[in-house]
């Protein structure tokens, strides 16, 4: 695990749109696993200028996202579907075909999760993952749990992350209460993974997934047995690991 301490959200944004810059300049066909939260709309911001300086092509890219509420359609404007589109694909040259968000809709979550994972397959599997961490230790929506979530499924979400989502929505009732989410075996399966973090209240769960044991209680804990991962924080979720390193 490579640990990047970035100045700032600008800084930290800018090393990780860097390294996916790198990523889709040495693959034009990557398959790029995304992520939904505040914390990666800067490194999109970035991903856009660096498409309109006509520096990156989007044209033969994948995506894959992690997740998707249950209950949403993609036109809700709290959906990830459309937070993928107004953050990032609205703006670059990627042919919307090649996005892909699990279907919030499907009647069948099963089936959907199945077919979420038989799709990741037939792209050949995610060549670069991009995470967010939530406060409780989540990736994806992949919860504290007694053991590890392996594949694509339902989840249901928790009381910190529903509070936490409520932000996104016009009250607390309206936050759905599942969703559909790449499991940990899905993520761990990336060939890279950058995870990226920044202010005060990720500082304790960033030292926790990175040096803390490895258990399901902490999912991003998981990441530390990924041969190929790349943590970037700001200075300020940097703390809590420069404070234990005095
Ligand atoms: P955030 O969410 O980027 O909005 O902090 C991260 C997450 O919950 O994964």
């Amino acid at each position: 695990m490579k640990i990047i301490k970035a100045k700032d959200y600008n800084d930290m944004s800018k090393k990780a749109a860097g390294i996916f810059f790198s990523q889709i300049t040495l693959k034009q066909d990557s398959v790029i696993g995304l992520a939904t939260g505040s914390t990666p709309i800067g490194t999109y911001k970035k991903l856009i200028e660096m498409y309109n300086a006509n520096d990156l092509d989007f044209s033969e890219v994948k995506t894959v996202n992690l997740d998707e509420y249950v209950g949403l359609s993609g036109e809700s404007d709290q959906s990830y579907r459309y937070f993928m589109n107004s953050n990032l694909f609205n703006h670059i040259n990627i042919d919307k075909a090649n996005t892909h968000v699990p279907n919030g809709l499907a009647s069948d979550k099963e089936l959907e999760s199945e077919n979420y994972e038989k799709l990741i397959k037939s792209l050949g599997g995610i060549d670069m993952q991009l995470l967010g961490i939530g406060t409780n230790g989540h990736i994806g929506f992949n919860e504290p749990n007694d053991c590890f979530d392996k594949y694509t499924h339902e989840v249901n979400l928790t009381e910190s992350t529903i509070k936490a989502n409520t932000r996104f929505f016009a009250s607390e009732a309206d936050v759905p209460k599942t969703a559909i989410s790449m499991g940990i075996k899905t993520i761990m399966g990336a060939k890279k993974i950058v995870l990226i973090a920044n202010g005060s209240a990720k500082a304790d769960i960033i030292y926790d997934s990175c040096f803390g044991p490895i258990t399901p209680n902490v999912p991003a804990s998981a990441l530390q047995l990924h041969p190929d991962v790349t943590v970037i924080v700001d200075e300020e979720a940097y703390a809590t690991i420069a404070a234990k390193l005095k």
